[in-house]
């Protein structure tokens, strides 16, 4: 349960959970199996947990002898949310076979007719339900051969298209669990309650994959048939999750699952097998066993009350430790440990190619004036659904720069390979260790903001703006021309942490505007230059949480549109900052004016001129032209989530979305 709270932020329209009951006592199977009890609910994680403690004959407080156990919150994609399309999804009314997945079989509809003509009848307008029936119809045709969970999920699995992480459980296979992914992230968890047990922890590989651990890790066996362990051997748990946050309360030595993967979990030992499927994707042969950084404490509220607004007044933190080891202030040198190798690579490109989705794509928005000006190279930036839809040109001397938060991002991850397979450079820069986006990627760049549990992006934000900052800074390192804009680049970055720090004092000021605007409908975000990022940051947060109409407008756009848009009753915050466009934003000012809009600007806290015009300001700190968005968007952070509180909503978990959106 505690592993499903801390899934909930990707997803939380409905939940579900199947675990060991009673030993069986029907006719049906034998005596040696134990049923399988599966309660599912509709609305948040806390709505299942009353369900499952209100159960009759589970006494809740005696020592739990479940064994197996698999559970879901679930973002719904097929099927409105609801107790009957939550996961876990079940072959029959005896849950037989459960199974939880997360992803998109995009040929459900061709399995579920050809089960429906064999006589099954299906519950749910899921496409998962249609994997569970074909493993049960699998289970009933090989009956007589004895087969395996894995081999049966193995041919299930061999049939099913799409993107899937899916684990299995049933009462046939007591105490097995079988887990597989193709496309969506899977995790493995191994904890071991005694330190005898820590030097032998039974991770076994099929024959083509091998294990890496470093020391004081444990030994395995390349072969599965060698170790013995017994069933009994306790003292050792496996975790399986899309997400290390849902284990970390358990262990922090985890082996992340490939595609393809088949993880079986059967008398007390895991096992990794390659399916078939397997066989012709290349991957690599090698599964570590990492050691995962996230304290528990990270993950948690603290003192805030939500999540996201911990980690807005994070950001004076975790814009250090995106720095932190990278630059020297005395020196100005800039390192980046992972894309080192590729400098001259990267230099020498056609063009720097940014893609990216949501907030992500946003930063690459903030910084591609920026890395223009310093690498002198053509920079695109792309959304990667728009991207792939326009089958864009891509070339070997193209370096293609992927920014996420999670690393999971379904979009993302299919223009990555798209661009992987014509040849280009492959860069990365996630938030999170592990993910499938920086596996992938040739090389890159950790953003180290630290989890990120929001919804609604924030300091993941204003960490990919600076991470990008600093490529832009490596690359730009021997150029004299550029040493004084340099220079000021990095000074910069050193006051950043405290300029946060002052921004974030505008909270109760900001608070008070927020009260003036909640009951609007509508509210427009108006800027240029280096800010129309913030501009559609802004947008985005106040769509995502509050629900409000908003909408990003370049300034210079203004004429050719939406100023039709704008009268006396239309709430609109205008971002003007001292740098090159004021003169033009200025210009936009004066138009909004003249057809009565009354603006709340956003401007520089030393600037008079602008301060004497309107009575409506947030001052933010002055600070070095092209970082002046990292501290304009903290305000729009800060009002977007006082308009949604005010407004009753809950910011940690906006209607309708998710996390990671890891369905393409
Ligand atoms: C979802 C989230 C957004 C996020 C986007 C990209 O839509 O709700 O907040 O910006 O995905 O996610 P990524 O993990 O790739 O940065």
């Amino acid at each position: 349960m505690n592993g499903l709270h801390r899934l909930e932020y990707r997803g939380y329209d409905s939940s579900g959970i199947a675990f060991d009951g009673d030993d069986i006592e029907d006719n049906h199977v034998s005596k040696s199996k134990r049923a399988c009890l599966l309660v599912r609910q509709k609305g948040k994680v806390e709505e299942l947990e009353h369900a499952v403690k209100s159960l009759e004959n589970v006494a809740w407080d005696a020592e739990f002898t479940v064994h197996v156990g698999i559970a879901h919150t679930r973002w719904a994609t097929h099927g409105e949310p609801s107790a009957i399309n939550s996961h876990p999804q079940r072959s029959d009314d005896q849950n037989q076979f459960v199974c939880v997945h997360n992803g998109i079989i995009t040929n459900y509809k061709d399995i579920k007719q050809y089960l429906m003509n064999k006589g099954y009848v299906f519950e749910s307008e899921t496409d998962t339900e249609c994997v569970v029936k074909l493993v049960k119809y699998l289970y009933d045709k090989h009956k007589n051969e004895k087969i395996s969970f894995q081999k049966l999920i193995e041919m299930a699995c061999s049939q099913l298209e799409g993107a899937f992480a899916l684990l299995f459980k049933s009462i046939h296979y007591p105490g097995e669990l079988c887990a597989t992914r193709r496309g969506s992230p899977m995790v493995i968890g191994v904890k071991c309650a005694d330190q005898l047990a820590a030097n032998h922890i039974p991770v076994m590989f099929s024959k083509d994959l091998r294990g890496i651990f470093s020391p004081p890790l444990m030994i395995t066996d390349h072969s599965t048939t060698e170790l013995a362990v017994t069933s009994n051997d306790r003292s050792i748990e496996y975790y399986f999750a899309s997400d290390a946050s849902a284990i970390i309360e358990h262990t922090n030595q985890v082996i992340f699952m490939e595609d393809d993967d088949l993880a079986v979990v059967s008398n007390g030992a895991l096992t990794i097998h390659r399916t078939q499927h397997g066989e012709v994707s290349g991957q690599s042969a090698i599964r570590e066993i990492h050691e995962l950084k996230i304290e528990l404490q990270q993950i948690m509220k603290g003192n805030y009350k939500y999540f996201m607004q911990k980690e807005i007044f994070e950001q004076p933190e975790s814009v250090v430790n995106t720095m932190r080891g990278r630059i020297n202030f005395n020196t100005r040198k800039v390192v980046l440990g992972g894309i080192k190798d590729y400098i001259n690579e990267i230099k020498r490109c056609r063009r720097l190619i940014l893609i990216a989705c949501g907030t992500s794509y946003h930063s690459a928005v903030a910084t591609r004036q920026l890395l223009e000006e310093l690498t002198e190279l053509p920079v695109m930036v792309e959304l990667a659904s728009d991207f792939l839809d326009r089958s864009t040109p891509v070339f070997r001397d193209d370096v293609c720069i992927f920014i996420s938060q999670s690393g999971e991002t379904a979009d993302t991850i299919l223009a990555l390979r798209y661009c992987k397979q014509r040849g280009a450079l492959i860069v990365g820069f996630t938030n999170t260790v592990g993910s499938s986006i920086s596996r992938e990627s040739h090389c890159g760049v950790h953003l180290n903001a630290g989890p990120e549990i929001g919804v609604a992006s924030t300091k993941a934000y204003t960490s990919q703006f600076i991470a990008l900052v600093l490529f832009a800074l490596v690359l730009s390192e021997d150029s004299i021309s550029k040493e004084p804009r340099r220079k000021a680049i990095i000074e910069g970055l050193q006051q950043m942490p405290e300029l946060i720090k002052k921004v974030l004092q505008c909270d109760k000021q900001i608070r008070e505007y927020a009260e003036a605007l909640y009951k609007e409908t509508s509210l427009l975000v108006m800027g240029r230059g280096f800010n129309f990022a913030t501009c559609l940051e802004g947008a985005l947060k106040v769509k995502e949480l509050t629900y409000m109409h908003s909408e990003g407008i370049l300034a210079g756009e203004l004429k050719h549109g939406p100023l039709a848009m704008v009268d006396d009753t239309m709430p609109i915050v205008m971002i003007i900052m001292d740098d090159p466009v004021k003169t033009k934003c200025m210009n936009a000012y004066s138009q909004v004016q003249a057809r009565g809009g009354q603006p709340v600007l956003i401007c520089n806290d030393d600037d008079h001129e602008l301060l004497k015009l309107s009575h409506k300001h947030i001052g933010v700190p002055r600070i070095v032209d092209c970082l002046q968005g990292v501290l304009c968007v903290v305000p729009m952070q800060l009002l977007s989530f006082h308009i949604a509180t005010l407004r009753g909503f809950d910011v940690d978990c906006p209607r309708n979305l998710a996390k990671s959106v890891t369905v393409a």
